[in-house]
């Protein structure tokens, strides 16, 4: 039966691709949406080492790298699907832009947005999809993303706490170097005060959020098992800041402190043409840095 394409809608007269906004969106409607073809995926990501759990117990201060270590979920990928509402447990399928299927999910979501966006925040690389099952009353710790975010809700209801991405009372900007140039988030800790200078977003099936680069946020769930996606990407813009946090934290190993971004722009812009060499070089001897801008995210 013919089933119209799904939509996500943007206020692109208001969009900032430096400000967090909501979105509506109509993807839980769709085939690759439902848990039988979750399941799937599911079992395909288990044998790649593409799950990733914890368990409820975790709390907003764990730290996101480790916390599948410190708080592990002690059911099987298949359990925990299957019985999410009772497991008390968090589970994400990683990278699904690497399965054959869920790479063209990750591609009618982002070709949907790609037209506006472009208008505003050229060079959209490096997409990604990820999958999020919760138990009711679990949490998603504190942490930022090395991407902008796409968060769409499709079962349950959250509350996400999010920050600016230069807020730099919640997260200071040599935790945002560190996490860019290591992929480390031990700079990056939580205070329950820090509730008071978020935004407090509650999303509901059918709502979204995007978040853009270094965002810090932290989700609670409701009362009901959540399922939500989301798709992630760079653009030339927030690849230049992600450069220029990395120079500033490898800056200041050399005790060289540097304006803070935003303050002096021409500067900004020749420390990222000077990162970008620089990364070129390192990427040559076998760094991981960002150079190539690949339309998909490396599956790690
Ligand atoms: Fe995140």
């Amino acid at each position: 039966m013919y089933a119209p394409p799904c939509h996500i809608d943007v206020d692109w007269i208001s969009f900032d691709p430096w400000r967090i906004t909501t979105v509506r969106h109509d993807y839980a409607r769709h085939p690759l949406l439902q848990m039988g073809s979750l399941a799937q995926l599911a079992e395909r990501l288990d044998h790649r080492d593409q799950t990733f759990s914890f368990s409820g117990a975790a709390r907003a201060n764990a730290n996101f790298n480790s916390v599948a270590l410190t708080h592990p979920n002690r059911h099987d990928t298949a359990n925990t699907l299957r019985n999410i509402r009772d497991v008390n447990a968090w589970m994400l399928l990683r990278h699904v832009q690497g399965d054959p299927v869920y790479r063209g999910l990750v591609d009618e979501i982002l070709d949907g947005i790609e037209p506006d966006l472009s208008q505003v925040d050229p060079g959209m690389c490096y997409r990604a999809g990820w999958i999020f099952f919760s138990s009711p009353r679990t949490v998603t710790p504190f942490h930022i993303d090395r991407n902008h975010v796409l968060l769409l809700q499709m079962q349950g209801t959250k509350t996400v706490y999010v920050w600016p991405p230069d807020d730099r009372i919640a997260v200071d900007d040599g935790a945002r170097g560190h996490f860019l140039d290591c992929h480390r988030l031990d700079q990056v800790h939580w205070h329950e005060e820090l509730r008071e200078r978020a935004q407090r977003i509650v999303l509901e099936p059918d709502m979204g959020v995007y978040m853009p680069l270094t965002s810090p946020h932290m989700v609670e769930m409701g009362d009901e098992p959540s399922l939500a996606m989301s798709v992630s990407y760079n653009t030339d813009a927030s690849r230049t800041r992600a450069r220029q946090h990395v120079v500033r934290e490898r800056a200041r190993h050399f005790h060289v402190g540097l304006p803070d971004i935003g303050r002096q722009p021409a500067f900004d812009a020749a420390v990222s043409l000077g990162a970008q060499a620089a990364m070129r070089v390192e990427h040559w001897i076998g760094g991981h840095a960002d150079v190539d801008g690949s339309r998909y995210a490396a599956v790690e």
